[in-house]
């Protein structure tokens, strides 16, 4: 199945169960003409995002890779009126477009940003004892995956969903002999959320606008 048929019917998805959004709308047309890369989750993905929060109750959301904060304006509408969504990016010119992104969809007393590494943002909201996150959405650069979900466990408790993005990549995931670096590092964090006793995990792909990926999805169900 070509990726016109697969772009076509997330087309037609869109409009059936998203419709034209002004705030989001407007975000990726900012993001565009910044020359932000076109790598967002796209409508449906995103709508699942905000649906997923709400099943859960989220009131605190940490994601990790705001880019221009159109991820972050879907799981931020999920919030109620003092939720929280934490959002770290690396990127000091994709937070600024964020910012404005995220303020023009009236979120922006529920969001809070923080630019630099997240790693260094995740070892400061550890010293900081912030709160457990209800849930957390890691999209940023793959390679640090494994990294960001042992970092992401910490600020954690039971029962919190860890959602993970472009994890198949085009699919030679278990390809060994691929040197296809984003198969390798799909593969290595695969295998480290597989091993990892104190989540019950699992991972979908999906086809869309995007190409050919996936998700995963975590439950921590253990704190030590
Ligand atoms: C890339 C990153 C993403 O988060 C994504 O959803 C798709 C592609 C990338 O870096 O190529
Ligand atoms: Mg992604």
């Amino acid at each position: 199945m070509p990726q016109e048929t697969w772009s076509a019917l997330d087309a037609y998805l869109k409009d059936r169960f998203v419709g034209s959004d002004a705030a989001l709308d407007a975000t990726l047309e900012a993001s565009r003409a910044a020359g932000l890369p076109d790598i967002q989750v796209s409508p449906t993905q995103g709508k699942f995002l905000m649906l997923l929060a709400r099943a859960v109750g989220a009131r605190s959301i940490l994601e990790i890779g705001t880019l221009g904060g159109y991820s972050s304006i879907w799981l931020a509408r999920a919030l109620p009126a003092d939720g929280h969504l934490l959002t770290c990016e690396v990127n000091a010119k994709y937070a600024a477009l964020a910012h404005t992104n995220i303020e023009r969809a009236g979120l922006g007393a529920v969001v809070e940003q923080r630019v630099g590494p997240a790693l260094d943002t995740l070892t400061q909201l550890l010293a900081e004892r912030h709160p457990a996150f209800d849930l957390v959405f890691i999209d940023a650069d793959k390679p640090s995956n494994s990294a960001y979900l042992a970092a992401t466990l910490k600020l954690s408790r039971l029962g919190t969903l860890i959602i993970v993005d472009n994890v198949v990549r085009g699919g030679q995931v278990p390809d060994e002999t691929t040197s296809a670096p984003s198969a390798h590092s799909a593969r290595g964090f695969i295998n480290t959320l597989a091993a990892e006793s104190r989540v019950s995990a699992t991972a979908v792909q999906t086809v869309g606008a995007k190409g050919y990926d996936g998700f995963a999805l975590a439950l921590v169900t253990q704190t030590t």
